[in-house]
């Protein structure tokens, strides 16, 4: 899969993260997409807060499936240091549970001689600027749909003895796992000008058709789930096309309008709550993911062992 992209203010972001970072921070707040946990997360955030408490934010949860919500929570609620919540923009005030969350990571901290600070991160589009903009009562931030909007840092009292502090949604430049890529092309995470409509709503539907074909039978009243669970995606594809009345001319399926359709119903939840991945599906992908990148560069270290020009950066 060839996502590519520029990932915009990442340098600065990443800098002025670690600052951040340095000057002091309890508790970091992680701000996922609850249909694509796994994917939704950034390594580059990992290996800069990588010790810390952590707590997982699990926003959108109105898009996403509960039950895999309820995987997931149970998934980073097993692991040290770390709590999880999920929670959408329908909740008017979050800050009483994200507060109480932070305490009780960091229950050696809060007074006024011992304030609480919290730092809040995540990729774009993945609903942190409308958490923000509750969190203070106020249009703040810039809400927007196109993946890679980025603002200044602000700081938000959430309470006389905690501070948030708020970073611009930052990505990476490098997908690892194919899969990954894919999930955050389809959530909107990704520019659309990075990767190809079609080949992400193909792999959209097979994931769904592995779990949700009953939702696509539904959305675009074709009969039979099973056999649409069964069919290659790309006839799948094919049928809603025609389902839809998107032919070109000459009578042939219009598969990018179809593709366009099928990634605008699954963003806006119109083929219901769906998640994308389990933690274990995850924990798959990212080790194959890491395997195939660890042969890429044993590859590339050959070639330059062999008098090939060293590459100026590690990108493809
Ligand atoms: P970001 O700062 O992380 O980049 O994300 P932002 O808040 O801009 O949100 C991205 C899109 O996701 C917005 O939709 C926003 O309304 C939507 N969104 C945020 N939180 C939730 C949630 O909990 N549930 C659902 N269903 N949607 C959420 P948009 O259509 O791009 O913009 P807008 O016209 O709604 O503002």
């Amino acid at each position: 899969m060839a996502i590519q992209w520029f990932p915009g203010h990442m340098h600065s972001t990443r800098r002025a993260l670690a600052e951040r970072l340095r000057s002091g921070i309890d508790v970091v707040i992680e701000v996922l997409d609850a249909r694509l946990p796994g994917a939704s997360a950034n390594p580059l955030l990992a290996a800069l807060t990588s010790g810390r408490p952590a707590l997982k934010l699990l926003n959108k949860q109105d898009l996403a499936d509960p039950q895999l919500t309820t995987l997931w929570l149970d998934h980073y609620n097993a692991q040290p240091a770390t709590r999880a919540i999920a929670l959408d923009a329908g909740e008017a005030a979050p800050a009483a549970r994200l507060i109480a969350a932070c305490r009780a990571l960091a229950p050696l901290r809060g007074g006024m001689v011992k304030p609480l600070r919290v730092l809040v991160c995540g990729i774009p589009n993945v609903g942190k600027s409308t958490l923000v903009n509750t969190l203070v009562r106020r249009k703040a931030a810039k809400t927007g749909d196109e993946a890679g909007i980025t603002r200044a840092e602000q700081a938000i009292q959430l309470a006389s003895d905690v501070t948030l502090f708020d970073t611009p949604g930052m990505l990476w430049p490098r997908i690892e796992v194919p899969q990954s890529g894919l999930h955050l092309a389809a959530s909107g995470a990704i520019g659309r000008n990075a990767y190809d409509e079609n080949e992400v709503a193909l792999a959209l539907l097979a994931r769904l058709q592995a779990r949700y074909a009953g939702a696509v039978a539904a959305r675009y009243r074709l009969p039979d789930p099973a056999a649409l669970a069964a069919m290659p995606a790309d006839a799948l594809l094919e049928l809603i096309a025609r389902q839809r009345g998107l032919l070109q001319a000459g009578g042939r399926p219009n598969l990018q309008k179809a593709s366009e359709v099928v990634l605008n119903d699954f963003r806006s939840g119109a083929l219901g709550r769906i998640t994308l991945e389990t933690p274990d599906e995850h924990a798959r992908w990212l080790a194959a993911g890491q395997a195939q990148e660890a042969a890429r560069l044993a590859t590339k270290r050959r070639g330059r062992g062999q008098g090939a020009a060293p590459p100026s950066d590690d990108r493809p």
